[in-house]
């Protein structure tokens, strides 16, 4: 079956870490997590050009793999809400299909995008903000922030400093599976931990 990753362009994650020098880009991590639902392990040089370097294995938790919907299902600038990447609290999050052509966009349009609900200010809730008109989210209840989607959830206006956590989308057939999440998520110090 053809499957259709998105072609999330950044080289945001490319950067080595300060201490530890990770083998593979956020790009091909988030690729390859996509493919797993449980923890793998990378090697990571510890110390790089020093004289104490070494590559050590370190297990790195994978974001689970999770259907939130279906392609021929969605219409234009109608939300569908789901939890992602778990049920504990801040997860809430929409998909969505534009009608324009998005950052990261899925699909034959590359309009089907997924976000968190959850300003990034401070945790003002989002839900049914979205704007079909401005292919926008907010103003946030709380402060106004109102977030891009387009444009991978950049900051229109208001007071948060931070874009809207974009979940990554894989297209599989008919089925769309969240894989990812690209941006923290308000209230986590790890998308994954909590
Ligand atoms: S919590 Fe959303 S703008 Fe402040």
């Amino acid at each position: 079956m053809e499957k259709q990753l998105q072609d999330f362009d950044t080289d945001a994650g490319t950067a080595p870490h300060e201490l530890g020098k990770c083998v593979v880009s956020r790009r091909d991590f988030l690729l390859t997590a996509s493919a797993a639902t449980a923890t793998f392990t990378v090697m990571v040089t510890l110390n790089p050009g020093s004289s104490l370097a070494q590559r050590v294995p370190a297990a790195v938790a994978t974001y689970p793999r999770v259907l939130v919907g279906k392609l021929s299902e969605l219409k234009v600038d109608e939300p569908v809400d789901f939890n992602y990447p778990d049920d504990k609290d801040y997860s809430e999050s929409m998909l969505v299909k534009l009608g324009v052509e998005a950052g990261g966009g899925l699909g034959p349009e590359r309009d089907v995008v997924a976000f968190n609900y959850i300003c990034t200010h401070q945790g003002g809730p989002m839900q049914d903000t979205y704007s079909g008109k401005t292919k926008s989210l907010g103003p946030c209840p709380l402060h106004l922030s109102t977030y891009d989607l387009t444009r991978h959830g950049i900051l229109i206006s208001g007071q948060a400093y931070q874009s809207l956590p974009q979940v990554l989308l894989e297209l599989e057939g008919d089925d769309i599976y969240a894989v990812g999440v690209f941006g923290l998520i308000f209230g986590r110090y790890d998308n994954l931990l909590g």
